[in-house]
């Protein structure tokens, strides 16, 4: 990117006092890998390794329909890559435009260096901040503040923020209370100054005693993986705190703003079981047509899920601008919080 270019792109954005600068959203982007697989193409193929499993368990106790796996050669990144490109697109924008990248992925293509610097690299952007959040499913409402944050604060114009994962990598396939759950993909968002939000009000949270009820419990050492490198998961556990942090986190944000649920247009939660979105719906007393679901297509893609449903609902028409979105994450960690944004 020359200065040149920079600058001839480069409206005159608002000045950093207290209350004066936002971040809005100025488009969105997601992408699947084209490999689907219904819940009977999984059962089916589950049941030559001998694990018992059908459609109806899984309809039944997750709302999940089909899924999306990545080929084993394409990495979080050439997801992202896809994603972002669309963001930008859909935001009027160029590459060369954006000023900050930040990439929420828990199975990023390298220890090091960041997913985010590698997706830099393939959209030809050159100087700006780019690095990695780790909040897992949480991970995309914790980079979207981040981002928040550095535009309000002026450290960027147009942040890139995206999600980006291929959650297949860490799956056992002989355990089936967690390898029907999950998917691969990535939703990018680009976020721009403006004198208006935009990004209402944010919340974040983390509880570090509960990292034993979802993880992947592996790592390297010494040029070998040492410990169990696939998803491990207490689903009950999850699921009653999944409830009760988001209906907090919801709150939060709402009293932060001086709204109530009122104002809320659509929710648009972690997409990992049709029955914590619902219930996190009736405790805000928001009727579920009031909800995004992508999960019943794309499974629990984790930092990507909430991109991914974001992008679906702007590109099918039902979220219009001028709405108010309440998104909300919660995952490993144990991580959550929520975001309210006037779109
Ligand atoms: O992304 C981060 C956030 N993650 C989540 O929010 C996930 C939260 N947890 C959940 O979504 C749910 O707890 C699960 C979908 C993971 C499990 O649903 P559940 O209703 O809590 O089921 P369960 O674990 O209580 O298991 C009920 C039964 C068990 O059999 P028994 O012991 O009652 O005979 C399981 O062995 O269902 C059995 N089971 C299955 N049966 C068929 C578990 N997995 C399967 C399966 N197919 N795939």
């Amino acid at each position: 990117m020359s200065s040149s270019q920079t600058k001839q792109n480069t409206p005159s954005f608002p000045a950093t006092a207290a209350g004066t600068r936002f971040a809005r959203i100025a488009g969105t982007g997601s992408y699947l890998p084209p490999k689907r697989l219904t819940n009977q193409d999984l059962v089916a193929q589950l049941a030559q390794r001998g694990i018992e499993t059908s459609d109806e368990w899984i309809v039944e106790r997750t709302g999940i329909r089909a899924r999306h796996f990545a080929e084993p050669d394409v990495p979080s990144s050439a997801l992202g890559v896809q994603a972002a490109r669309q963001a930008i697109e859909a935001a009027g924008l160029q590459p060369e435009d954006i000023d900050l990248i930040i990439c929420a992925t828990s199975t990023p293509d390298m220890v090091f260096p960041s997913t985010a610097c590698l997706i830099q690299n393939e959209l030809g952007i050159i100087g700006c901040p780019a690095f990695d959040v780790q909040a897992v499913c949480s991970g995309f409402i914790y980079a979207l503040t981040v981002a928040d944050g550095m535009i309000r604060n002026g450290t960027a114009n147009r942040a890139l923020v995206i999600g980006s994962e291929v959650f297949s990598r860490l799956l056992d396939f002989n355990d089936r209370t967690t390898c029907v759950l999950f998917g691969d993909g990535a939703g990018a968002v680009v976020l721009e100054a403006s004198d208006q939000p935009g990004i209402v009000s944010t919340c974040l949270h983390a509880d570090g005693r509960y990292a034993k009820i979802l993880n992947v419990p592996g790592n390297v050492r010494g040029g070998e993986i040492m410990g169990d490198p696939t998803l491990k998961m207490d689903g009950q556990a999850v699921f009653k705190l999944a409830v009760s942090v988001l209906d907090k986190a919801a709150h939060e944000v709402l009293e932060k703003a001086g709204r109530d649920a009122s104002c809320i247009d659509w929710l648009i939660p972690h997409q990992a079981n049709l029955r914590i979105m619902q219930g996190t719906a009736k405790k805000l007393k928001l009727p579920t047509e009031k909800v995004v679901v992508t999960v019943d297509q794309h499974g629990n893609t984790s930092a990507a899920s909430i991109p991914l449903a974001l992008d679906h609902a702007v590109r099918s028409g039902q979220v219009q601008r001028g709405q108010t979105l309440m998104l909300e994450g919660v995952g490993g960690g144990f991580t959550w919080g929520a975001v309210l944004v006037d779109y």
